[in-house]
């Protein structure tokens, strides 16, 4: 029996990358995982997971589309166990030339997004007195920074704010409200940055990344998918309001070391 059997998991942007994993993962361990996305390319997704996967076209900019899917599932399945915020996005632009449009497009699809679809489950999830909700930050914003990341980095470090407060306020409803920080994950959202910043050369840029994090390679899209489904568990009742990096030791590394001897 699978450690998520039966539960109703919905995942924003899974239609590839690491949304697509975790609900691969959520999938394989019995979940009822309802894949949504802004692309079409969500429904060939669920497609090809199979089973009891469940596709639905959903900006999660809207919260329109946001309030239809959930009271839909709910409809249909009677209970919302699992929420998983993944869909994001990430333009990287020089501070002083970013735009307001830039930025607030950063803000609605991966901060306001999961204040939004947290508005709409919880309440299902206090009814039943059960629910796991895991947000997809980064180490970018809450520990380190990035040239031309400001937008991104303000998310990520909102989402770990939210995370808190929600943990605690809902603590006493069999509520677990946890984040994930991922480093560097190989996804189409991080090889077009690297083929953006390096013409021609993305593949060398990235294996050049590679040998310059401590486990010598960028993360799998599925090691984000196995923490997701651990935190998203029975497991993790004592668990919340924290938030994990995934990131092979990179934050670890200081740009100069003494040596050893
Ligand atoms: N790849 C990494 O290295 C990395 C590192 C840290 C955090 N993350 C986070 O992981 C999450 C997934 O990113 P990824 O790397 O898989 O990128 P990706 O571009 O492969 O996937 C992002 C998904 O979000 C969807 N999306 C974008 N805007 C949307 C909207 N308005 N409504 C609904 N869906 C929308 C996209 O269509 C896409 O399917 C993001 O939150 C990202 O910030 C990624």
């Amino acid at each position: 029996m699978g450690s998520l059997e039966g539960k109703v998991a919905i995942v924003t942007g899974a239609a590839r990358g690491n949304g697509e994993a975790i609900a691969r993962v959520i999938a394989r361990e019995g979940g009822i995982v309802i894949l949504t996305d802004i692309l079409d390319l969500v429904f060939e997704t669920a497609k090809d997971i199979g089973g009891t996967a469940e596709a639905y076209k959903m900006d999660v900019t809207s919260r329109e589309d946001i309030h239809r899917v959930v009271t839909e599932v709910a409809e249909k399945h009677g209970h919302i166990d699992i929420m998983v915020n993944n869909a994001g996005i990430s333009k990287p632009v020089p501070f002083l030339e970013c735009s307001d449009e830039s930025r607030d497009a950063h803000l609605k699809v991966m901060l306001l997004s999961s204040w939004v679809c947290c508005q709409e489950v919880l309440p299902y999830m206090v009814k039943q007195h059960y629910g796991r909700i895991v947000s997809i930050s980064s180490v970018t914003g809450p520990i380190t920074g990035e040239p031309g990341s400001s937008a991104y980095a303000m998310c990520k470090a909102g989402l770990i704010g939210l995370t808190k407060n929600l943990a605690l306020e809902f603590a006493q409803d069999g509520i677990t409200v946890n984040a994930i920080m991922p480093g560097y994950i190989r996804t189409s959202m991080v090889e077009s940055v690297i083929e953006e910043s390096n013409p021609g050369h993305g593949e060398e840029a990235i294996a050049a990344m590679g040998r310059e994090i401590p486990v010598q390679r960028l993360g799998r899209p599925v090691e984000i998918g196995e923490l997701v489904a651990f935190l998203a568990s029975d497991k993790v009742g004592y668990l919340t309001g924290e938030a994990i990096v995934i990131d092979g030791g990179n934050q670890l590394v200081e740009n100069h070391f003494m040596g050893t001897k």
